[in-house]
C-alpha cells in the first residue's frame, strides 16, 4: 500500500494542530456549533467539496465525487462540554464554561486534514468520500440528526469510519476491537413515595428512605447475579433526592441514575430487572414506586469487515506495533447510530502521553490531547479512502 497520504498528513501535521487549537479556543456546546461549522464548511468548499451546511442545524455534509458506485463515509463530531480549562496552556479555552474536554476538537481538525489529502490526490480516487461533521455527541444525538438529513444517502455509503482521540491508550497506538467497543447508555429515574411523619416515629410513616436504601442496594445484585459473569453492565444511581430536615421522614425519594451494557439482549434483561426490583421492593415495604427508563444510545458495536480493512492500512502504513486490541468500554458514543444503517468500524487513536500532560481522563478539565500524533488519525482515513475499493468485497 502506498505512503502518500501518510507522507501529505505528516507535511500538514502543523495545519493540522493550528486548526485544532483554533477550535480548542473557541468551543462550542451541541447544536451551537456556528463557528465551528463555517470554519469547516468553507474550507471544503475551498478545496472542491459539494457542501450541505445546517443538516441538524449546525451540522456539515461534504461529498468528494469518484467515478463508480463506491463510496466511503468518515464522521467527526464538533461540540464541546459546559466545563472549565484549567489554567496555564497558550490555546486555553477563550470561553468560560466551555471547554473541548473529550478531543472532539481533534476530530474536527483530523477530518479536515484527510479532506484536504483527498482533494489533494483527487484524480486518483475510486471511491466516492462522504464527510460527515456532526452536532451535539455529547447527549444530544446529533448523529440523529445526520442520518435524517442523508449523511448516508446519495450515494449510498458501503461503510463509515470515526476515530476517537482516546487518553487512556499510549500516544500512536490505534485501538481496533472487532464487536462491541462502547456501551449502550440509558437514563433512570425512580420515584418512590412512602408515607411521610414524624422522625420519632416511623411505626405511623412508611419511610421512603429506607425503601430506596433498599433499591439502591438490590440493583447491584443485576450485574453481580443476573448477568453472565463474561457479559458486562453498568447500574449507577449518581444521585438521590429526599427530605428536608433531621426529624421529618419525608413522602417522597427521588433517585436518578445511568445503565449500560454492551448488548440491546442484556439492555432488556437489566431494564426488566430493574422494573421488578423496584415493584417487589416498594410493595414489599407498602410504598409505591414508579420507574422511568430511557434509551439514549444503542452499544456501539465494530463490524469485523470494516475492523479488518483499518487493520490492514493501519498495519501497512504505521507497522503492526501501532495496533492494540483494547477492552470496550462502559462510555456511550452516538456513532452507534451510524453503525445500525451501515457496518463501519470506531477507531481509538491513543494519546495519552504522561510527559506531555495528555493522559487526563476524558471529560476532566485536565484533558488534553497529544498533537503530535493527529496527523496519523488524517493518514489512516485518507489511506482507507483511497484503497476501499480494492479492500471493501
Ligand atoms: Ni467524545
Amino acid at each position: 500500500m502506498d505512503k502518500r497520504a501518510l507522507l501529505l498528513a505528516k507535511e500538514l501535521s502543523n495545519e493540522i494542530i493550528s486548526w485544532r487549537r483554533d477550535f480548542h479556543m473557541y468551543p462550542e456546546l451541541g447544536y451551537e456549533e456556528q463557528r465551528t461549522s463555517s470554519i469547516v464548511s468553507q474550507r471544503l468548499r475551498e478545496w472542491g467539496y459539494d457542501v450541505i451546511t445546517g443538516v441538524g442545524k449546525t451540522g456539515v455534509i461534504a461529498t468528494l465525487k469518484a467515478d463508480g458506485d463506491r463510496a466511503v463515509a468518515f464522521r467527526a463530531d464538533m461540540d464541546a462540554l459546559p466545563l472549565d480549562e484549567v489554567e496555564g496552556r497558550e490555546y486555553r479555552s477563550k470561553i468560560p464554561g466551555k471547554m473541548h474536554a473529550c478531543g472532539h476538537d481533534a476530530h474536527t481538525a483530523m477530518l479536515l486534514g484527510t479532506a484536504k489529502i483527498l482533494a489533494s490526490l483527487r484524480n486518483e480516487l475510486k471511491t466516492t468520500v462522504r464527510l460527515i461533521f456532526q452536532p451535539a455527541e455529547e447527549g444530544g444525538n446529533g448523529a440523529l440528526k445526520m442520518i435524517e438529513g442523508g449523511a448516508l444517502e446519495n450515494p449510498k455509503v458501503d461503510a463509515i469510519y470515526g476515530i476517537h482521540v482516546w487518553s487512556d491508550l499510549s500516544s500512536g497506538k490505534i485501538g481496533l476491537r472487532e464487536g462491541p467497543i462502547l456501551a449502550s447508555t440509558g437514563d433512570l429515574k425512580i420515584f418512590v413515595t412512602g408515607k411521610g411523619g414524624h422522625g420519632a416515629h416511623p411505626d405511623q410513616t412508611i419511610d421512603p428512605i429506607v425503601v430506596s436504601s433498599a433499591i439502591i442496594l438490590a440493583l447491584q445484585s443485576i450485574v453481580s447475579r443476573n448477568l453472565n459473569p463474561f457479559d458486562s453492565a453498568v447500574v449507577t444511581i449518581g444521585a438521590i433526592q429526599g427530605g428536608t430536615a433531621f426529624n421529618i421522614i419525608p413522602e417522597t425519594v427521588v433517585m436518578k441514575g445511568t445503565y449500560r451494557t454492551l448488548s440491546k439482549e442484556t439492555r432488556e434483561l437489566v431494564k426488566n430487572r430493574i422494573k421488578d426490583l423496584v415493584e417487589g421492593i416498594t410493595s414489599a415495604f407498602g410504598a409505591k414506586g414508579e420507574v422511568e427508563l430511557r434509551d439514549v444510545t444503542p452499544p456501539t458495536i465494530n463490524d469485523p469487515k470494516a475492523i479488518e480493512v483499518v487493520r490492514k492500512v493501519a498495519s501497512s502504513i504505521f507497522g503492526d506495533e501501532a495496533i492494540v486490541v483494547p477492552k470496550p468500554s462502559m462510555g456511550g458514543e452516538d456513532f452507534s447510530y451510524y453503525l445500525e444503517k451501515v457496518p463501519g468500524a470506531f477507531i481509538l487513536l491513543g494519546t495519552g502521553n504522561p510527559q506531555k500532560g495528555t493522559d487526563a481522563p476524558h471529560h476532566s478539565p485536565r484533558f488534553d490531547v497529544d498533537e503530535d500524533v493527529l496527523y496519523m488519525g488524517s493518514a489512516l482515513l485518507a489511506s482507507i479512502a483511497l484503497n476501499h475499493h480494492a479492500l471493501w468485497k
